[in-house]
């Protein structure tokens, strides 16, 4: 794969670093051999120009706005395609057939249970508990309750473990959400899909019978093909560090979400629709916009700037469609927080500090309006974001582990503390 080549001078000395050639995107540096050769580190904190691994899985094309699954755009795969489908393309690598999918989708559904004692987990926690504390929580006690499915050596045991984090993520989310709420927990119902179970559980009492209305199911699927995968973002590659000890996969998703949950990530979300409120009318935009601008003032615009994306995030141009169509279908005219939305997207398009610096809204800048409008609270809207990205952290571990060549994650730093000195004792101090 190498058949060109870098030369890095230090001191006089030079050294021949291959440039590996990717299918997409730019060429790769290989410093594998760096450090036996000439006794240096790179430096790159945040891992702005570093790539931590090879993938197959996903692409993005940040200047573009591209964001491909295993080759295949998101905008045509949120049109066209469904969850489930995109689940089997990113796990197995093609489009399944009519009869894969329906094996698949029998798979997943008979594990969409969850063993009755993690009940007990649930109701240790407070009730005011945040519904990510309390996943963070759950899905790592999963391997305290699915031996057979933790042995990452064994591939059946792998993909056992994956149906089951895909299969029982919904239902995790959905039970923590209803014990905040302090309503009974809602068994997952097989006979409906994968969106409109979830739903089914968030919102239905057994006291009586609930109808998911399609609209609100089909939107629910949109917003978790939307959140499916994304290459090596923090979370995904927080899975990936954390399975490279070898540590069981319901720890390593438990990772992920943890990493998800900080407000730079998926916490977004929840901090955008909560900015958009308090906000509240288009005339205090401005004021929003100057804080923005302002460096002494730590305040962001939420839903707002890239790492990778230096122009639209496709997943927010699909985003901001689908709230449209969803406020007119469930007959929610004049949203205010939506028309904030709109209007502070356009102040701040119209404004050189987003442009020059190229932001632009991201994914999580029009979900938390659909949100909102299904009956979501802000604090369910992370975990909506971790159940939909668990396939992705999925994909991207059993990747990880098939890689005959992967080792432990361990990065090197630039040390900057104190050289070696002698201990002091305490009466000298
Ligand atoms: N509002 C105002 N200014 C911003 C914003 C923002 N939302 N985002 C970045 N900037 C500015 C920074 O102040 C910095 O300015 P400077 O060069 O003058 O110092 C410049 O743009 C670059 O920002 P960095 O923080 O260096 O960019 P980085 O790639 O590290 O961060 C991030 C990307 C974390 C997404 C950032 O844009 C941000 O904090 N956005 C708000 C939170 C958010 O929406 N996160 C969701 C990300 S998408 C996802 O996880 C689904």
């Amino acid at each position: 794969m190498a058949d060109k080549s870098a030369t890095l001078t230090i001191d006089g000395t030079e050294y021949e670093l291959p440039v590996l050639s990717p299918t997409s995107g730019p060429d790769v540096i290989d410093i594998r051999k760096l450090y036996g050769q000439a006794g240096v580190f790179t430096y790159d904190p945040g891992f702005t120009s570093t790539a931590s691994c090879d993938s197959t899985i996903t692409f993005i094309d940040g200047d573009k706005g591209e964001l491909l699954h295993r080759g295949y755009p998101i905008d045509q795969l949120a049109e066209k395609s469904h969850y489930l489908e995109v689940c089997y393309l990113l796990l197995y690598g093609e489009l399944p057939t009519a009869e894969q999918l329906e094996d698949f989708e029998t798979r997943v559904t008979r594990h969409t249970m969850i063993h009755e004692q993690m009940h007990n987990f649930f109701r240790g926690f407070r009730r005011d508990a945040h519904p990510m504390a309390t996943m963070v929580g759950v899905v790592g006690a999963m391997s305290a309750f699915y031996h057979d499915s933790t042995d990452i050596n064994d591939p059946w045991q792998r993909e056992v473990a994956s149906i089951r984090l895909i299969a029982k993520m919904p239902t995790i989310a959905a039970m923590a959400y209803k014990y905040s709420i302090g309503q009974p927990f809602v068994y997952p119902r097989n006979d409906l899909s994968y969106a409109a179970n979830f739903v089914h559980m968030c919102f239905s009492v057994p006291a009586e019978p609930y109808h998911v209305d399609p609209i609100v199911a089909r939107a629910m699927d949109r917003i978790f093909t939307l959140h499916a995968d994304h290459e090596q973002n923090a979370s995904t590659s927080t899975v990936r560090l954390a399975s490279s000890s070898g540590a069981n996969p319901f720890a390593c998703i438990a990772a992920g979400i943890a990493c998800l949950w900080g407000p730079a990530h998926g916490g977004a979300n929840q901090a955008c629709l909560e900015m958009l409120r308090e906000i509240g009318t288009p005339d205090r935009i401005p004021e929003y916009i100057a804080r923005a601008k302002d460096k002494e003032d730590p305040f962001r615009l939420m839903g707002f700037g890239h790492r990778v994306y230096k122009n639209f995030d496709p997943r927010a141009k699909v985003m901001k469609q689908s709230a449209d169509e969803v406020l007119e279908l469930l007959g929610i005219e004049n949203n205010p927080t939506l028309q904030v939305a709109k209007d502070l997207e356009a102040a701040a398009l119209a404004d050189e500090y987003f442009t020059d610096k190229k932001l632009f809204p991201n994914v999580d800048f029009y979900s938390g309006i659909i949100l909102e409008a299904m009956g979501f609270p802000t604090s369910m809207f992370t975990p909506i974001f971790a159940l939909s990205r668990t396939i992705g952290w999925v994909s991207q571990w059993k990747e990880q582990l098939a890689d005959p060549h992967h080792k432990i994650g361990r990065p090197r730093q630039l040390y900057l503390g104190d050289t070696t000195r002698d201990y002091i004792e305490i009466e000298n101090r």
